[in-house]
């Protein structure tokens, strides 16, 4: 076995030639489980592995399987490539290296809640992926993978991809749900929640490319092989796109566990110039600003670990590295410039609060701003917590939040005297 579980491309060049990946173990998993499993054992092995979404909010993902009601049909599976967060690029390199592991995964899944239509939602700047999946896609038709009676079976699947218009929004489940069935991308009230009533007011499982990716190699080795690597509470592999002030940007296929100290420095190179690390942000722009202290760079980079030791969550893990030469007043424009632009507007205190934490910031750069102001830019994010439909609102106050509170310095050097 080579070095990758997830970027396998790295290892045997050609993956994305259905030849290549089937000469490399491909369709063993999917093989194995339309012929000789029942659906819910699939769903045991995927729960016994302790796989979590790799979204963003790392809900286990054969119990997410298990929320879909067995009273209500069809049921369908949609695959989240939306990948619009800031900082986050491994979806489109599974996407384009690896696709054929991308699609087994869903296939699976598929599978495993007996969803007979999949949709691949990608935002709208993927068109060349998009393109590239309908190839392959055809490509598994042609092989007997999908349509009617897979392989002999009495088990059918069709997949579509769609792609969205670029915005942000559309990654939040609720909203993709809205997009994909041709309405404007704005969020849903829940309950009901997606696994009840999603697509077509049908039982739908929405999961993230790099989730469905790891579900071949889970189900063709076993559960107890994917967790030998990782955490206990967080089991598997992970991709850390890792940005910023490094010397080797770049994805980074890692057992999770490891510390933001090998990531950042044995990895990724060290920081460029050899500057001071300030700061670092572990789910994009959507992210605590977080101390680069001792403490911060020995925490192991896995869901419970950041949230015990550095109150941060892990996300997406688009590891955002700032240095000394970051003025946090200035990171803040531009997070909050990206969370303006993209709030949908539904709610109230997401618009406004977006467009005023905006504002603040602007003429805080322009040095027009009070020291008062600093304080009002606070209270702006605080007020949007915990008052949205969705999580937009709250990961637009996350950087404002902790900059002020950790860096009020940075902030003061833009203040009117
Ligand atoms: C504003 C917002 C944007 C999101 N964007 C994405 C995204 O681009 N891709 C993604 O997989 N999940 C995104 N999510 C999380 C999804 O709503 C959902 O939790 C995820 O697709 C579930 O998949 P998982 O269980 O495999 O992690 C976003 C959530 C929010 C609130």
């Amino acid at each position: 076995m080579g070095k990758y579980i997830l970027l396998r491309h790295r290892d045997v060049p050609g993956m994305d030639d259905l030849k290549v990946y089937q000469a490399n173990d491909g369709f063993v998993a999917f093989e194995k489980a339309v012929k000789s499993m029942q659906p819910a054992d699939v769903t045991l092995e995927v729960k016994n592995s302790g796989l979590r979404g790799r979204g963003g909010a790392g809900f286990p993902t054969g119990i997410k399987w298990g929320f879909l009601p067995n009273n209500s049909w069809p049921h369908y599976v949609v695959a989240n490539a939306d990948e619009s967060e800031p900082g986050t690029f491994k979806d489109r390199e599974i996407m384009e290296g690896n696709p054929f592991q991308f699609l087994e995964g869903l296939m699976l899944a598929c599978y495993a809640v007996q969803a007979n239509q999949a949709y691949i939602y990608l935002r709208g700047e993927f068109w060349q992926v998009a393109a590239r999946l309908d190839e392959k896609i055809k490509d598994l038709e042609d092989a007997g993978y999908l349509g009617e009676k897979i392989l002999g079976t009495d088990y059918s699947l069709k997949i579509n991809t769609h792609l969205g218009a670029g915005a942000y929004i559309c990654g939040e489940e609720t909203a993709l749900l809205e997009s994909l069935e041709g309405r404007l991308g704005q969020p849903r009230l829940r309950p009901p929640f997606p696994a009840v009533v999603g697509l077509y007011g049908k039982p739908t499982l929405i999961n993230n490319v790099e989730t469905l990716t790891n579900l071949p190699m889970i189900i063709q080795k076993g559960a107890d092989w994917y967790r030998s690597f990782g955490t206990e509470q967080s089991p598997g592999v992970k991709i850390f796109s890792l940005s910023g002030c490094v010397k080797k940007p770049g994805n980074y296929e890692l057992p999770l566990g490891v510390t933001y100290q090998e990531l950042i420095f044995e990895h990724g190179g060290g920081i460029v110039n050899d500057n001071k690390i300030k700061a670092v942000m572990s789910a994009g722009a959507s992210s605590d600003v977080v101390i680069a202290d001792d403490f911060c760079l020995q925490t192991p980079l896995a869901y419970e670990t950041c949230m015990e030791r550095i109150k941060a969550p892990l996300g997406s893990a688009s590891v955002i590295i700032l240095d000394e030469t970051v003025n946090m007043a200035w990171l803040v424009s531009k997070t909050v410039n990206f969370f303006k632009h993209e709030s949908c507007g539904k709610c109230t205190p997401c618009r406004e609060g977006t467009f005023w934490m905006n504002s603040l910031t602007k003429h805080m750069l322009a040095n027009e701003s009070s020291s008062e102001d600093i304080d009002l830019l606070r209270s702006v994010a605080l007020q949007i917590q915990g008052k949205c439909l969705c999580a937009l609102g709250e990961f637009s106050t996350m950087a404002v939040v902790t900059a002020v509170d950790r860096f009020r310095a940075d902030f003061e050097t833009h203040v009117r005297s």
